[in-house]
């Protein structure tokens, strides 16, 4: 069976004091949930130390934000897989849009840190979408396939059954505007058929989360349609109550 996810991204917000209070208010509600769900959240790497220690005996994962493609060396200012692994890390996010749109990750990039996160034994959360000039143009599919391609030409398609995606419109981030849950669904259903005309198996498992302001008040919506299972959350993973709304709206 799919497997479905709730993955927290707090880009560059928290404190030691505030991760600890946001956590103390998630981490009992979340362990009342389904056990089918892997719940996750991605933090900045100087706190990963502290919310390994808070997130011990939950079924909340650990997850990064960001790694090097290299496994070490003179790379100033650069986090390699291997560390995450030294914090118990198992997810990291590779690809999101603003590491695309403001560090010049290329695809290539995204897909040489995606293959050196899985070399790792780090589960990547690969993160694809289009921007809204790129919507508009009417070449959505074409830009999502082109950055799915860079990651399967590389990797291989059997990569992607130990990795999650998430689809995140660039134009949703971040902006209060959501994909509507059809719009997304559509996105969702072509991404996995094209994982299909190459694995059928792989793209039936395949985890495929949508991302791009998600909040309690749309989620349930989102996680009914059928391709899309679950979400990657953004702000609304800093506020306690928002972010277990969404994960009992996945659980449901
Ligand atoms: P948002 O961010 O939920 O704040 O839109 C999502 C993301 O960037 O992963």
């Amino acid at each position: 069976m799919r497997k479905k996810m709730v993955a927290g991204n707090w880009k560059m917000h928290g404190n030691l004091a505030e991760n600890e209070q946001l956590l103390n208010a998630i981490i009992p509600s979340l362990s009342e949930l389904r056990a089918n769900v892997q719940f996750a959240v991605c933090v900045p790497f100087p706190y990963l130390s502290s919310v390994q220690n808070l997130l011990q005996h939950t079924n909340i994962a650990l997850g990064a934000q960001n790694v090097s493609q290299f496994d070490k060396g003179a790379y100033t200012g650069e986090v390699s897989v291997a560390m995450l692994n030294d914090f118990g890390c198992s997810y990291v996010i590779v690809g999101h849009s603003e590491r695309r749109m403001l560090y010049g990750e290329s695809n290539a990039l995204v897909a040489d840190k995606y293959i050196a996160a899985q070399h790792g034994k780090l589960i990547p959360i690969l993160c694809v979408g289009e921007t809204l000039e790129q919507r508009e143009a009417g070449i959505t599919e074409q830009v999502i396939q082109e950055q799915l391609r860079a990651v399967t030409e590389k990797a291989g398609v059997d990569s992607l059954s130990k990795a999650v995606i998430a689809y995140e419109p660039v134009w949703a981030i971040g902006t209060g505007k959501t994909a509507s849950p059809q719009q997304a669904q559509d996105i969702h259903a072509s991404i996995r058929q094209g994982i299909a005309i190459q694995s059928a198996d792989v793209a039936d498992e395949l985890t495929i989360l949508y991302g791009g302001s998600v909040k309690a008040n749309n989620a349930s919506e989102l996680f009914a349609m059928p391709d899309i299972d679950g979400g990657l959350i953004g702000g609304a993973s800093l506020i306690a109550d928002e972010f277990i709304a969404i994960s009992r709206a996945l659980n449901n």
